[in-house]
């Protein structure tokens, strides 16, 4: 999610929320905002689709007057980028106006009591709901001491970082967070509010991080009043900022792929928001409701893909086939546009990007869409061109992943589309109840268990640094954990530049096992499972001819480990959950091993990360 900032003091606001809009740039964006009060009273709200430049360029000739503002850049994740949904959003009445980070889940059974109070919503945005909401409560509760925020948000279910502007109020500004990140700056009469502190610290090193259900009530010329949104009133923890400016943009990461690394907990789990709710047994992608006829009716699914995206369709194809019963095929999407494939027209055909605009895919997508397929994307990038060019779909929500190697994206696109095949498993009825119900329980749990992997992060360095120097490198799974084999080989050549090749640990004996010897690592995710005994067997192959095995295994396996050079511990899941837990060692080994060789982790040679030309 991307970025806010917001100002009070004694300097104009519009430059300073401009630059620290430009310092959060490095979180993705697909639009940007600015609001400000003028000293005539006048509330000035300028907004605008695209690069903050853009924003820029439109307002140099705008009056930008004004010492008190709020500031946004846009990762829209309801209602596509264009001008009217970019923040700042106004209330019904056009006093109020809110900058908003996050997913309000209940958006849409808030608007609907909105629109019986009389409400009318100029955007699609779930964040204009919010606004709305306050300003309803305002007539009962006051704006200026935070309590009509605070009442509001006792209404949300979602993530938010928020900081609402009241034009007949040019002296306070209030904000809000819950699971998006909020940074309050206490400089010389004056403050400074943003996602992260990138664009504080120029100006001050005293900040106040916001916990979670807190209010801030800044106002001119007071200390920042902070309050829970159960009205409790917060002392004032004010911190002395270490971070240098380049850290900070990476949370305090040496790189932006560990830091999405270490995000995939909270991505994850922002892949599930509002679409899963284990106690209640539902499953609910909004985004194919409206097909779900579609998969029902499918002889056959296809996923198109490139690269880690074919790795998550690849997963995707067993737990379709596994619960949906529907024959999966899975396919290079640049193989997939030449080869004059049959296309039928009851054809589900899954399109799957992180970036939303890679060249091969979207080709392919319009091969099949003119032969009457059904195109459903799963992409993390809203509003971009493959969503746009798919008949339904569903966003991954991971956040913008600025790492050239995907990490949380795979993990997310692998969170959705089990969500897709549990949705249409359900509806065709090709599930136990008890089974379905199971696997939701686990689903909720899956962020904790990434959690513990990343506990590993030492170990794994360990052995990166044993392996950091080998030339060549096998990377072997079965069934469900036979994809994380291919993701982990392409983790490791994209970022280390050592030649690895994932394979079914079975194949193995069909010609890759020529290749082991002392020198060769070979990595396999040994997990408890169906062919738990049969990876025993093929790693027992490869010892017998003195190779190097790195394990993962579930925790507290002793037979493994008594065999394998090293083992990494991962809590047990369902088989069918495993890659989302197992991918995680093999993403850590591969950015530490580029690391210690001194390669270009964040940008590696020759690749770029959205490949939009053939
Ligand atoms: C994965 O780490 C690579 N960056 C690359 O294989 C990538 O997955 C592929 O180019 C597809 O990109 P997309 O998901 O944006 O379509
Ligand atoms: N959910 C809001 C929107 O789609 C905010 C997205 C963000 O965090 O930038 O506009």
């Amino acid at each position: 999610m991307c970025g806010i900032v917001g100002y009070i003091g004694n300097k104009q606001a519009y430059p300073v929320m401009i630059k620290g809009l430009h310092r959060l740039e490095y979180r993705g964006y697909d639009s940007a905002g600015v609001a400000m009060i003028n000293d005539d009273g006048e509330l000035n709200v300028y907004k605008k689709k695209g690069k903050v430049t853009e924003l820029e360029n439109f307002a140099k000739v705008q009056d930008i007057s004004g010492t008190i503002g709020i500031g946004h850049t846009r990762w829209a994740t309801h209602g596509e980028p264009n001008d009217v949904n970019s923040h700042p959003h106004y209330s019904q009445s056009g006093d109020l106006v809110m900058i908003h980070n996050g997913i309000i889940e209940n958006y849409a059974s808030l608007k609907e009591g909105l629109i019986k109070r009389g409400h009318t919503f100029r955007t699609q945005t779930d964040t204009e709901v919010l606004i709305h909401l306050i300003e309803d409560i305002k007539k009962s509760e006051s704006m200026k001491t935070g309590h009509a925020v605070l009442a509001a948000l006792n209404k949300v279910i979602g993530a938010y970082a928020i900081v609402v502007l009241d034009k007949n109020d040019p002296n306070t500004l209030i904000a809000a967070k819950k699971g998006s990140p909020m940074v309050i700056g206490i400089g010389d009469d004056e403050f400074f509010i943003a996602s992260d502190a990138s664009p504080i610290v120029e100006y001050t090193k005293n900040v106040v991080y916001l916990e979670d259900e807190q209010v801030a009530i800044v106002r001119r010329g007071e200390e920042v009043k902070l309050r829970t949104i159960k009205d409790k009133e917060i002392p004032l923890y004010v911190h002395e900022l270490e971070m240098e400016l380049e850290a900070i943009e990476k949370g305090g990461y040496e790189h932006f792929m560990l830091k999405e690394i270490y995000e995939q907990p909270r991505s994850v789990k922002d892949s599930m928001r509002g679409r899963l709710n284990a106690a209640e047994g539902k499953v609910q992608l909004g985004g194919i409701v409206d097909h779900l006829g579609k998969f029902k009716n499918a002889k056959r699914i296809m996923i198109i893909a490139c690269g880690t995206s074919w790795h998550a369709g690849l997963v995707a194809e067993y737990i379709f086939e596994e619960y949906a019963r529907i024959p999966v095929e899975v396919e290079y999407a640049s193989e997939f546009r030449y080869r004059n494939p049959i296309i039928y027209p009851d054809d589900v055909v899954i399109a799957i990007s992180q970036s939303g605009e890679t060249a091969d895919t979207l080709a392919a997508i319009e091969l099949a869409k003119s032969k009457g397929a059904t195109i459903i994307g799963v992409c993390n990038v809203v509003g971009s061109s493959i969503p746009r060019a798919s008949h339904a779909g569903s966003y991954t929500h991971a956040g913008p992943e600025i790492g050239v190697a995907s990490t949380k994206a795979f993990t997310a696109q692998v969170t959705v589309l089990t969500l897709m095949a549990l949705h249409v498993a359900h509806a065709k009825g090709t599930i136990a109840e008890s089974r379905y119900r199971q696997l939701l329980y686990e689903l909720e749990s899956i962020p904790n268990k990434i959690e513990e992997v990343l506990k590993q992060n030492d170990l794994i360095k360990e052995i990166a640094n044993i392996y950091k120097d080998a030339r060549n490198a096998l990377y072997l799974g079965r069934g469900y954990t036979f994809p994380v084999a291919l993701e982990g080989a392409l983790k490791l050549k994209e970022i280390s530049y050592i030649h690895a090749e994932g394979y079914p640990a079975a194949e193995m004996k069909h010609g890759p096992i020529a290749l082991i010897d002392e020198e060769m690592p070979v990595f396999v995710i040994a997990t408890k499972g169906l062919n738990y005994e049969k990876v025993v067997s093929n790693i027992q192959e490869v010892k017998a001819r003195k190779g190097k095995i790195i394990a993962v295994v579930t925790h507290g396996d002793k037979d493994v480990k008594g065999m394998a050079d090293h083992v990494i511990e991962i809590p047990e899941t369902d088989e069918s959950l495993v890659p989302l837990v197992s991918v995680i060692p093999w993403q850590l080994l591969s950015y530490h091993i580029a690391v210690m060789r001194g390669c270009n982790v964040d940008q590696p040679r020759n690749l770029a990360k959205s490949v939009t030309v053939e």
